[in-house]
Parts: C-alpha cells; structure tokens; sequence
C-alpha cells in the first residue's frame, strides 16, 4: 500500500493566489485541503488541477467569520495522522474607501475576514503543530501591510497586523520545531484587483508589470519546501519592487 503523503491546507484555496497555491502544493507531492466558503465551478477546477496531479483533493467549506463554523469543518484535520504539515492562510478581502468615508460594516469586514479569520482558521491547528512538533505555517499578507496604501486602513491595517502576529508566532513555536512565516504580494492579477486603474498603477512598479499568481505560489512553495529550514519569522515580498 501506497504510504500516506505529506498534505497542506490552504484557507482561501480555490480562487486567485491560493488556487494557484494549491496547484502548486499538488505538484510539489503535497495531497490538497482547500476551504472555499462554497463549492464552486472554481473548487471544481482547483479539484481537477489537483488529480492531474496524482494528489488527492478535499474541500471543506466554511465562512471564516464564523468562529464555530471554522472550527467544525476544520475538526477532523486537528491532530493525528489528517494533520497537515503545511497551514496557508490566504483567505483574505479588500473594501476600500478613503478613511473619512469608511463605514462600519467596510471597517468589520475587512478586519473580521483577514484578521480574526486567521484566528478562527489557523489557532485550531497550533496545538496539534506543537504536539508533533513539526510542522509550517505560512500567512499570505500584503505590500499594503508593510507599507501603507492610500484607500486601504482597514486593509493595510489587517495586513500589518497579520505580520505582527507572523512575527510573535514565529517566536512562540520555533522551538517546537514549526515554522511560520509571511508572503507580501504586491499587485497581482486576480479578481482582487481587476478593477485597479493600470495607467496609475504600473508607473509605481519598477518591473512595470503586475505579478501572476503562480509567482507568489512559487514563493509558498519554497517556504513549505525543504530549501527553507532555516527561515522563520520573515516576511517575503513578492511584488515587483512596489516597495524596497
Ligand atoms: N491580488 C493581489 O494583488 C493581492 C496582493 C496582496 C495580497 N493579496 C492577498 O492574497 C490573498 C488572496 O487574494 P486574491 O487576490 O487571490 O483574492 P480573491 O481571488 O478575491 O480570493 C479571495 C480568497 O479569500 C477567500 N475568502 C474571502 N472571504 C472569505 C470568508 N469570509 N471565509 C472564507 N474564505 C474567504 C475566498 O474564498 P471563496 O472561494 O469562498 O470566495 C478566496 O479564496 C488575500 O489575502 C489578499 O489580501 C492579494
């Protein structure tokens, strides 16, 4: 009987950047466990990406707002042999509005989704982590939360926190042998920024062009791979030179 393989589990896994990740997770040998709020005809491709690749694909659907929701699909992942070595929080939402018009619900959501998702969906497995002493986390933050964006304090702000929690993570487990780190994304081409006015965007790019998906995949990749045992707590742009 074949041995059971390695699996990762991405948080926001069936669209945009975690589609991508978890395309490439599967090429890499990792067997996938994707959440999606739904499934989807998105799923459903990620789904077939992933048996292209001889790996096996679950997907578990949940809002990640819900604290009680998250924890009930996530439930059979939490420890024993369904345990991933790999956690990717890529979940995450922009609603943009100058600060002096940002409503309450533009405020919540963004902070809910991308801050307390990140609670809801990756504090579950930390235990199990640490019990088995071995294992990666990697959150998926944003140039925006390095550096500030215009338009964005509800978003920069979640982002920087995500950083900041990357960083205090990192020094809480290390020694139990998980490692935790961030990838920063700049601009890359997803639903996310479908609508960025380019003519505005491009100049501030010094490689002129916006990432694709595969690019910050490829950086995940890295990070759950064995080429990155000693990188922990770091945060790792993957944008163009957006911000030096
Ligand atoms: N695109 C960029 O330029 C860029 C730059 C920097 C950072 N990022 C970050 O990269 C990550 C992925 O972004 P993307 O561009 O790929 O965006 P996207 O295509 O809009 O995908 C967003 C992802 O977040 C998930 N999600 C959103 N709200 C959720 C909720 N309440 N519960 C569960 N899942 C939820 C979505 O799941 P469903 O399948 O359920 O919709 C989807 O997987 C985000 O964290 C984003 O902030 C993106």
């Amino acid at each position: 009987m074949e041995a059971r393989k390695a699996s990762a589990l991405i948080v926001g896994g069936c669209r945009g950047i975690g589609a991508a990740i978890a395309t490439r997770l599967a090429k890499d040998g990792f067997d996938i466990i994707a959440t999606a709020r739904a499934k989807s005809v998105d799923s459903d491709a990620v789904a077939a990406a992933v048996a292209a690749e001889n790996r096996v694909f679950t997907l578990l659907t949940c809002d990640i707002c819900n604290r009680e929701q998250t924890r009930a699909a996530l439930e059979p992942y939490l420890e024993g042999d369904l345990l991933p070595e790999v956690v990717v929080f890529n979940a995450g939402i922009a609603l943009d509005n100058l600060f002096a018009f940002m409503d309450q619900e533009q405020w919540s959501r963004v902070i809910d989704t991308n801050l307390n998702g990140f609670y809801n969906s990756v504090q579950p497995f930390v235990f199990g982590m640490i019990a088995r002493r071995r294992g990666r986390i990697i959150v998926i933050t944003s140039a925006s939360g390095q550096a500030g964006q215009a338009g964005q304090v509800n978003y920069s702000a979640s982002k920087a926190a995500l950083i900041g929690a990357v960083k205090a993570l990192a020094r809480e487990i290390g020694r139990k042998g998980i490692l935790v780190n961030a990838v920063a994304p700049g601009v890359v081409d997803t639903s996310m920024t479908a609508s960025l006015p380019m003519d505005k965007v491009l100049p501030l790019i010094p490689l002129n062009r916006v990432g694709t998906t595969a690019e910050v995949a490829g950086v995940v990749s890295f990070l759950a791979g064995s080429d990155s045992t000693y990188i922990h707590g770091q945060v790792i742009a993957v944008n163009g030179g957006l911000v030096i």
